[in-house]
């Protein structure tokens, strides 16, 4: 299986367009040693040949153009490799790619019923997009189950998705968390059974089925803050981490701890804030997320599994 990050900054990517807090004040001058960071999105391949992003951000324009992979094939006028796009929940950060991809043939998006629902009562996605590249729902499978090419035939990858906890989007009427509003993934290459756990957001650890978290080849996790208060300690905002849904890295409750006893080959946060203090490579919060044998993924991280 390939996978390739093709963004790992949180909404507002890294530097945001109207921050200048110490993180992207500092990455705009020059100050600080630390990457640019678009927002969080992933493609993965079984076959080199046929894509699956999960989740697709608004940098989705520029994240094509940086991998050659997902350029249109030399033997069509157009064309993509992307043969579908796998949702995790309704965010604006995970979702409004879907709108910039409308010049091509229809796209074919795995969704919870919450999940579509959401994006067409409060964006009316699907009607919109109908009137370009139309739009073919899927309801993702909760059994493994092979990731089919449109015309049914194999990509070499299997899935499951699997229901976890958290906030639906603030744009939705109904503010009240209802079942399939967010779910985890995990892929298994259908030829060597590596498989790869996907939570770009993540509430608790009590949500990952328990098997899952001993026996998985590779980990992308929620990295978007280092500590509760840190929005509130930065001077951006005054929503705490468990409010927004997110499961801090740091602390002895955080998710570093725990990753830390985790038998997984590939441990890797994406989603990172651009307040995260584990974005600047010489910091000791840096440090301790590489002591623990996990990784700050950066934009264009690469893994064959
Ligand atoms: C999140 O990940 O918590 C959201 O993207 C925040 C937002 O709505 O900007
Ligand atoms: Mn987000
Ligand atoms: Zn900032």
């Amino acid at each position: 299986m390939y996978v390739h990050l093709l963004g790992t900054a949180a909404g507002g990517g890294f530097p945001q367009w109207n921050c200048n807090c110490i993180n992207c004040h500092g990455l705009r001058t020059g100050k600080i040693c630390a990457r640019a960071r678009t927002q969080s999105c992933v493609a993965i391949s079984g076959d080199g040949c046929h894509w699956f992003l999960l989740n697709v951000s608004p940098d989705i324009r520029e994240q094509i153009a940086s991998f050659p992979a997902l350029q249109p094939p030399l033997h069509a006028r157009r064309g993509t490799a992307i043969t579908g796009i796998l949702l995790t929940d309704a965010d604006l950060d995970h979702s409004l790619g879907l709108l910039l991809l409308r010049e091509g043939t229809p796209l074919h998006v795995y969704a919870t019923s919450s999940i579509r629902q959401t994006l067409t009562s409060g964006l009316n996605l699907a009607p919109t997009l109908q009137a370009y590249s139309g739009l073919c729902w899927h309801e993702p499978s909760c059994s493994l189950a092979p990731l089919l090419c449109p015309d049914g035939s194999a990509t070499g990858l299997l899935y499951e998705a699997f229901p976890v906890s958290g906030h639906p989007p603030r744009f939705r009427e109904r503010a009240l968390q209802q079942p399939g509003d967010r779910v985890g993934y995990r892929f298994t290459d259908e030829q060597n059974g590596k498989t790869l756990l996907f939570l770009p957001g993540l509430s608790s650890f009590e949500d990952i089925p328990h098997h899952y978290l001993y026996d998985s080849h590779a980990l992308l996790l929620d990295g978007t803050f280092w500590s509760e208060y840190e929005m509130e300690e930065q001077q951006v905002g005054n929503t705490s981490a468990t409010q927004m849904g997110h499961l801090p890295v740091g602390g002895p409750f955080g998710s570093l701890a725990r990753l830390a006893t985790l038998p997984i080959d590939h441990k890797i946060y994406m989603h990172i804030n651009n307040t995260n203090p584990m974005l600047l490579e010489d910091s000791p919060e840096y440090a301790s997320v590489r002591s623990a044998q996990a990784e700050v993924g950066w934009d264009g991280l690469e893994l064959l599994l």
